[in-house]
C-alpha cells in the first residue's frame, strides 16, 4: 500500500526519492507524487500511474533541492489521479505532506474545517490532515512569541484530533534542515546518515546509504534536523530516547539479481530460504526443536485450552497447514480465523487461549487489530512474520521470525514456504513436549523437513515443463484446484496465486467437496489441477479424479514421482520427490507458483505488481 520515502541532508533528493519509490513499488499503488524544496519554495509534482509516469512528467523540469518527500498512493478516498496524489498542500502551501494510512475522521475534521474558510481540492483524508495542521499552527503562531518549533508542536496537537492511522512526513516552506515524521498504525522506519536523515516505509529505500535505522512506535513524532540528533516525541509530548538498529539486510536481497522478475527470484530463493528459516533452530545431534521466541511461553501453549491462528490472505492459507499439523501431530484443538472477521466478530477469547498472527510484512491492518483485541482479552499473543521490527513482532509477547529475506513480488511464495516451516516446527515441537508422536516417527520427520531444501530444488529443475503446460492453458477463463486433507489449503493458495497475478478465475476446493457444487463447472475446457501425494487419501483422490474425467475436464496433476495411476488419467503430470505428507505442502506448492508465473507472462500481465493488490495491506 502506500509507500513514503523522504530525504534531509546534502545530497540531491531527487534521485535518491525516486529510487526510493520505485523499490516501494512492490507495495502495490496507483499513482506518485514527490515535493521538494527549491529556492526555498516546495516544488511538487505529482502523476497517475507509476513512478516512471511520474519520471516523464517531470521530463527537465528543475528537481535540484537537498530535501524533499516522495510517495505513492494506493487509492483509498478518492480515485487515483492526480489531484488526489501526494504530496498535499496546507492552504497557504507553506505545508506539504504525505501519508499512509486511513484518518476515519476526516469527514468531521473536513466540515470544521470548511467552516473556518478552509477549501478543499482533493477527496483525500490526507488533505485535511495537513490543512488541520496548518490551522492548529495559525492559531499557536498567533499566541506565541517566537516562531521555535511551532510546527513540531502543530503536529502534535493536531494528530491528537485524529482518528485513524497514519505514517506521514511533513515539509515546511522555506525551511531546508529538517523534516517532520510521526506514526500510528501505519509503518514508517528513519535512516540516520551522516548529517542526512532518511524516512521510508520500510528499509528498502534507506539500506543503500546508512544501515542505523529508528523504527518509530505508534504515536511517536520525531522532528528530523539534519545538523542534530533525532528528536521524538510522543503525541502526549513526553520526550523519548528512540532505539537506534542495526539492519541486517543487503542491497542484493532487495534486487532482482538476474531474474526477470522479483516473483521467479523468489520461487528459485525458497531451498535458501527454507535453510534460513531451519538454521540454528534443530540440534543437529538429538533433534530436538528450539524455537527461542516460543520456549518460554511452551507451559502455557501446552496448557492451552486452544490455539487461534489469525491472518490474512496467502498468511491464512499457511494457517490452515498449521491447524492441520498442529492437530494431527500435537493433538491441540486449533482454529484458522480470517483477521478482518475475527476482529468483529466479538470473539470468546479467554486467558487459557493462545493466539497466533501470521504474517509475512507484520503491518497488515486487520491481522493487528484482531491481535491488539485478543491481547486486550488476555490471551497469549505470539507472531509468526518475516519482517524484522515490524509492527505485529512488537505487539506479540514472542513468537518466531521465519526468515525468508525481503520478498518484493506482490503474491506471496517463499513467505507461504517458509511459514509453513515454520508451524511445521511448532507442530513438532509441541508433539515432542507432549509425546503424541513416537520419537522414531518424530526423527523421520525431522530427516525429512530437513532434506526439503534439496527437493525444492530438484522440483525447481521441471520448470520448463511446467512452461510447456502453462502454454496450453493461459487462454483459459476459469481454473479449478483440488487437494485433500494438508493439500487442500495448498489448492487454495494455488488458485490465489493464479487469479493474483494472472486474472483468471480460480478457485480451490477440498477434492471431495467439489462435487457439491464446482462439478458443475465442469466441461472439456476446463483446466482442474489436482494435488494427489501418493500419502495422502490417494485412494480418495483417484475417486475424485475419475468423477472429473468422467466429465471431460482437463486435468493437471500434481503427483508423487513414480506414480502410475493417476499418470494414465491425467492430461499433464508433474512430479514431486517422494516424501512424508505431513511435508508435502511444502513441496507441492512449487509447481503451482511456477504455473501462476509462467500463465501470467503469457498472458502479458505484470508479474511483480498486480493490479489493484498491494504487498502490505496497511488500511482496513
Ligand atoms: C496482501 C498480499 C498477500 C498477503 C496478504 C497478507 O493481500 O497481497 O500476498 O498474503 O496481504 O499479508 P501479510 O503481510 O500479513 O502476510
Amino acid at each position: 500500500m502506500c509507500g513514503i520515502v523522504a530525504y534531509v541532508g546534502s545530497r540531491r533528493a531527487y534521485p535518491i526519492l525516486i529510487k526510493g519509490l520505485q523499490r516501494l513499488e512492490y507495495r502495490g499503488y496507483d499513482s506518485a507524487g514527490i515535493g521538494l524544496i527549491e529556492n526555498n519554495k516546495i516544488v511538487t509534482y505529482k502523476k497517475d500511474g507509476k513512478v516512471n509516469d511520474l519520471i516523464s512528467f517531470i521530463g527537465d523540469s528543475s528537481t535540484d533541492g537537498t530535501i524533499g518527500i516522495g510517495h505513492t498512493r494506493w487509492a483509498t478516498h478518492g480515485p487515483p489521479n492526480q489531484i488526489n496524489s501526494h504530496p498535499h498542500s496546507s492552504s497557504n502551501g507553506k505545508f506539504s505532506l504525505i501519508h499512509n494510512g486511513i484518518i476515519e475522521n476526516y469527514l468531521t475534521l473536513k466540515i470544521a474545517l470548511e467552516k473556518k474558510g478552509h477549501v478543499f481540492i482533493s477527496d483525500t483524508d490526507s488533505e485535511v490532515l495537513i490543512h488541520l495542521i496548518e490551522d492548529v499552527y495559525n492559531s499557536l503562531e498567533k499566541k506565541s512569541s517566537s516562531n521555535n518549533d511551532l510546527l513540531y508542536q502543530a503536529i502534535i496537537i493536531a494528530l491528537n484530533e485524529v482518528i485513524g492511522a497514519y505514517a506521514i512526513v511533513i515539509l515546511e516552506q522555506g525551511n531546508t534542515q529538517e523534516i517532520f515524521a510521526a506514526r500510528k498504525g501505519s509503518p514508517l522506519v528513519i535512516g540516520i546518515g551522516n548529517e542526512e536523515y532518511f524516512v521510508a516505509s520500510d528499509a528498502s529505500p534507506i539500506i543503500e546509504f546508512t544501515n542505523k535505522v529508528i523504527y518509530l512506535n505508534d504515536g511517536e513524532v520525531a522532528k528530523l534536523n539534519k545538523n542534530e540528533d533525532v528528536i521524538v516525541k510522543t503525541i502526549e509530548n513526553k520526550i523519548k530516547s528512540p532505539y537506534v538498529q542495526e539492519l541486517e539486510q543487503t542491497l542484493e536481497s532487495i534486487e532482482k539479481g538476474g531474474y526477470d522478475h522479483f516473483m521467479l527470484k523468489e520461487i528459485f530463493e525458497q531451498p535458501k530460504s527454507i535453510i534460513d528459516t531451519l538454521r540454528g533452530r534443530i540440534n543437529p545431534k538429538t533433534n530436538d526443536i528450539i524455537l527461542g521466541g516460543i520456549i518460554d511461553h511452551e507451559s502455557r501453549i501446552l496448557s492451552a485450552d486452544r490455539i487461534i491462528i489469525i491472518a490474512c490472505g496467502t498468511s491464512w492459507h499457511s494457517g490452515l497447514i498449521g491447524e492441520y499439523l498442529i492437530e494431527d501431530l500435537a493433538r491441540i484443538n486449533v482454529e484458522v480465523e480470517y483477521a478482518s472477521e475475527f476482529r468483529y466478530k466479538n470473539p470468546i477469547l479467554t486467558k487459557k487461549d493462545v493466539v497466533i498472527a501470521i504474517s509475512q510484512s507484520g503491518e497488515t491492518a486487520d491481522t493487528l487489530a484482531a491481535l491488539e483485541l485478543a491481547k486486550e482479552k488476555g490471551a497469549l499473543t505470539l507472531g509468526i512474520c518475516n519482517v524484522v521490527g515490524s509492527s505485529i513482532t512488537r505487539t506479540t509477547s514472542g513468537g518466531t521470525y521465519t526468515h525468508a529475506g525481503p520478498e518484493i513480488g506482490v503474491a506471496s511464495t517463499k513467505a507461504f514456504t517458509t511459514q509453513v516451516t515454520v508451524l511445521t516446527l511448532i507442530a513438532l515441537r509441541l508433539s515432542q513436549l507432549k509425546s503424541t508422536v513416537e520419537r522414531n516417527n518424530y526423527d523421520f520427520l525431522i530427516k525429512e523437513l530437513r532434506l526439503v531444501p534439496q527437493k525444492i530444488e530438484k522440483l525447481l529443475l521441471q520448470n520448463d515443463m511446467i512452461k510447456e503446460i502453462a502454454l496450453k492453458f493461459y487462454k483459459a477463463t476459469n481454473f479449478l484446484y483440488l487437494g485433500r486433507g494438508v493439500n487442500f489449503p495448498v489448492a487454495l493458495e494455488g488458485a490465489l496465486k493464479l487469479k493474483e497475478i494472472s486474472y483468471i478465475h480460480a478457485e480451490g476446493y477440498p477434492a471431495a467437496e467439489m462435487k457439491h457444487g464446482p462439478i458443475a463447472l465442469i466441461d472439456d475446457e476446463m483446466p482442474i489441477v489436482v494435488i494427489a501425494n501418493r500419502k495422502d487419501n490417494y485412494e480418495k483422490v483417484v475417486s475424485n479424479i475419475q468423477e472429473v474425467k468422467a466429465r471431460g475436464g482437463k486435468l493437471i496433476a500434481i503427483v508423487t514421482e513414480g506414480d502410475q495411476e493417476v499418470k494414465s488419467l491425467a492430461d499433464y503430470c508433474i512430479e514431486i520427490p517422494k516424501c512424508f505428507r505431513e511435508i508435502s505442502p511444502l513441496l507441492t506448492i512449487i509447481p503451482l507458483q511456477l504455473l501462476s508465473y509462467h500463465i501470467a507472462l503469457l498472458r502479458e500481465c505484470n508479474v511483480d505488481q498486480p493490479r489493484n493488490l498491494a504487498k502490505s495491506v496497511t488500511v482496513e
